[in-house]
């Protein structure tokens, strides 16, 4: 993981304001921060008005940020470099790189109406980036409510969580939901969210994973997905084409006994539709296991099935599972975890373990074993721990 410690802390803010005086010249008006996240269940659902259950973690974006006098982007990203940009340059297909995800939050907040200056920006995160943990929906998130903030664009969360959206689908030009976005903008400490993306309702949901004697294991496979793109686009189409082919307006509205009159020559779209039907299921399911567990923690091992069905549902059914996901899965499970699951967009990225606290250690060694085994570079896990959603740290 590359993990910097100065982002950590707000006292890390303290430090990086010192720094943003050695390269801008003068103090950051303030500090905003946006974590990244995982997702408990609930996975290519919120394209299609269903039901998802994310946490932010406590990785996290900073921005520091300072109003210019002219209508320039000055960005420095102590992982990723410097850019220099107009804001009348910023659009979509515009911009490449890191830079489209700030720039992005920039040109969907003036498109909103924001009486845009120029800005200095310093950036610093800790997110894993390409571990589907959302370090890009992070950077969206920091950026606009930075943004927001300096320059009066009064915006309830969701709307942000939707002009960070547009960012990324329509500056970055990477397709998504609003699942991530959602996340960073509304996270809890101690949560996780429930969301329904039909009525955009979010409602915290206690995780007491503490008083279980549990925890979340991310392991980050480090395995790439470059084709993931193409592949979420295709599968976006395909569950809006199942729906078009029912006769309704989402897969949302679809159940298992709808999924009878979808055409058996088109077994793929089937195995699709399935998934998305199935894995609303599993999360009402986690749902009621979430409300027991407040009053009785240890009612929360419960999730552990349902997390390993949705893995097998993203591997069968979605088909959006390699091979790395499904060795991290079954190895963390062989070696105690309680259930384990993809995380994100799949092809790569993450996988998350429900596992005892006490064998934390031991499956995460089990999972580096599989990987040496089969000659692959060894994965990277931390314990993810429900952290607090984008907002001002100084
Ligand atoms: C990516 C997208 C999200 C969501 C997940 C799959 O993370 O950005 O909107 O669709 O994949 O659940």
């Amino acid at each position: 993981m590359t993990s910097s410690p100065a982002a950590a802390t707000d006292g890390g803010a303290r430090a990086l304001a010192q720094r943003f005086v050695a390269e801008f010249g003068s103090a950051p008006e303030g500090a905003w921060a946006a974590p990244g996240r995982v997702n408990l269940i609930g996975e290519h659902t919120d394209y299609n008005e269903g039901l998802a259950l994310p946490l932010g973690i406590r990785q996290r974006v900073l921005v520091l940020a300072r109003r210019r006098h002219d209508r320039r982007l000055r960005l420095l990203s102590l992982e990723s470099g410097q850019q220099e940009l107009a804001l009348s340059d910023i659009g979509p297909g515009r911009i490449s790189g890191w830079a489209a995800y700030v720039a992005g939050a920039a040109w969907a907040a003036i498109e909103d109406g924001a009486s845009a200056t120029g800005l200095d920006l310093l950036i610093d995160s800790d997110v894993p980036m390409g571990a589907g943990l959302s370090s890009s929906a992070a950077l969206e998130c920091a950026s606009l409510v930075a943004m927001a903030e300096l320059w009066s664009l009064p915006r309830s969360r969701l709307e942000l969580a939707r002009l960070a959206q547009r960012a990324e689908v329509e500056v970055a030009g990477v397709p998504c939901g609003l699942m991530d976005q959602l996340a960073s903008m509304c996270a809890q400490e101690g949560h996780a969210l429930a969301i329904d993306f039909r009525s955009l309702s979010v409602e915290p949901v206690p995780l007491p994973l503490a008083r279980a004697g549990l925890g979340l294991l991310v392991i980050d496979t480090r395995s790439p997905h470059q084709l993931a793109e193409g592949a979420y686009a295709e599968r976006q189409a395909a569950c809006h084409a199942a729906a078009r082919a029912l006769g309704l307006p989402s897969l949302r509205d679809a159940n298992p006994g709808s999924l009878a009159r979808l055409d058996p020559a088109r077994p793929e779209l089937v195995r699709r539709a399935r998934h998305v039907v199935s894995e609303n299921e599993r999360v009402t399911q986690s749902l009621v296991v979430l409300r027991a567990a407040a009053t009785d923690a240890t009612r929360l091992a419960e999730l552990g099935p349902l997390l390993s069905a949705s893995h097998a549902s993203l591997r069968d059914d979605f088909e959006v599972t390699v091979p790395r996901l499904d060795v991290a899965a079954e190895a963390a499970e062989s070696a105690g975890a309680l259930g384990a699951r993809m995380v994100g967009g799949g092809f790569g990225g993450s996988v998350l373990a429900l596992v005892p606290a006490e064998r934390a250690a031991e499956v995460s060694s089990a999972v580096t074993a599989a990987y040496v085994e089969r000659g692959w570079e060894a994965p990277r896990g931390f314990e993810a721990l429900p952290g607090a959603g984008a907002r001002r740290v100084l």
